[in-house]
């Protein structure tokens, strides 16, 4: 082989290199950007989380291939707060090539002790209000899964104030019947003429709307009280551990 069928063969290449790896950066500039902008929101300007899922780690829960990567940013998690998207098919591409990059960083450290902070959890009786492995109370949210489904900073927030960011299908009622009965509850159905909700002792109600006296909606509000008080730095930095270790697998 002579050296200018080499070149006539390699040239050509090595000029198409430089657009290939342009290509490949544009795209990734576009995705970045379009996290940024449709993203970040929830899962935070860097992916690593907020009210929605921590996306730089290695291995994500339920995006676990490319195709269930792409098929999530289009349809969002049926269920869950994750939401459709009205992308392009190249949008969503370039979103999901830039998410895997989130991946390669070192994780999280967090610091705290999961085995006190369980502990922690069952002496400040947590479990009144939320279940864990089908044990416990049904006013608050079930944290089976809460580790993969909030970062850190989320769960340290939920803690200290719990109002700062409520849960889809948490509607905390103030209700007033006309004969005199007082209820703050959580919302679990309405329709226009009736209204059924959980009180905080756990039990159900339901009220034709032409019973009550008032009935009001405390949007951004909770019947979690803030523990900011009742815990130290520590033993918060314990519960934080503890619960980011919940990722739904046992
Ligand atoms: C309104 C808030 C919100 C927005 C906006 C949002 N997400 Fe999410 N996302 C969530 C929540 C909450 C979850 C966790 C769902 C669950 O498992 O309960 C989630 C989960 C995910 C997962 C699955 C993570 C895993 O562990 O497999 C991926 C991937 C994801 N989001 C990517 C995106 C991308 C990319 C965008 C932008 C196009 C986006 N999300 C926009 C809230 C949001
Ligand atoms: C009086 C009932 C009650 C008690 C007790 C309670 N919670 Fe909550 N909790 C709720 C409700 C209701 C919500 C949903 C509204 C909100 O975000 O404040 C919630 C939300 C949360 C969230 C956020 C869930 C999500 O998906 O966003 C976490 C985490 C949490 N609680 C942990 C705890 C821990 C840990 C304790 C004990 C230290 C505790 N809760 C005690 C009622 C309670």
């Amino acid at each position: 082989m002579n050296h200018r069928f080499l070149i006539s063969l390699l040239l050509p290449l090595a000029l198409c290199l430089p657009a290939a790896l342009s290509a490949q950066s544009a795209q990734m500039e576009q995705g970045k950007r379009l996290f940024e902008s449709q993203c970040g929101s929830c899962h935070g300007p860097l992916g690593n989380g907020g009210k929605g899922a921590n996306l730089a780690q290695p291995q994500l829960r339920h995006a676990t291939s490319d195709q269930a990567l792409q098929s999530i940013i289009r349809r969002g998690i049926p269920g869950t707060e994750m939401p459709g998207s009205f992308l392009t098919p190249s949008q969503v591409s370039s979103i999901a090539a830039y998410v895997r990059t989130l991946g390669r960083v070192e994780p999280e450290q967090i610091p705290g002790d999961a085995g006190r902070g369980a502990q922690t959890y069952a002496s400040l009786n947590c479990q009144t209000c939320h279940a864990l492995g089908g044990q416990g109370g049904i006013i608050g949210p079930v944290l089976d899964d809460i580790g993969a489904r909030r970062s850190a900073a989320y769960l340290r927030e939920a803690l200290v104030e719990p109002e700062a960011s409520v849960p889809r299908g948490f509607l905390q009622l103030r209700v007033v019947t006309k004969d005199g009965r007082a209820f703050t509850g959580i919302r679990v159905n309405e329709d226009g003429f009736s209204v059924q909700f959980r009180a905080l002792t756990g039990r159900l109600h339901s009220f034709w709307k032409d019973e009550l006296e008032t009935l009001d909606k405390e949007w951004q509000r909770s019947p979690m009280e803030s523990y900011e008080a009742e815990l130290t730095p520590g033993q918060t930095d314990d519960l934080v551990s503890y619960l980011v270790s919940l990722k739904g697998d046992t």
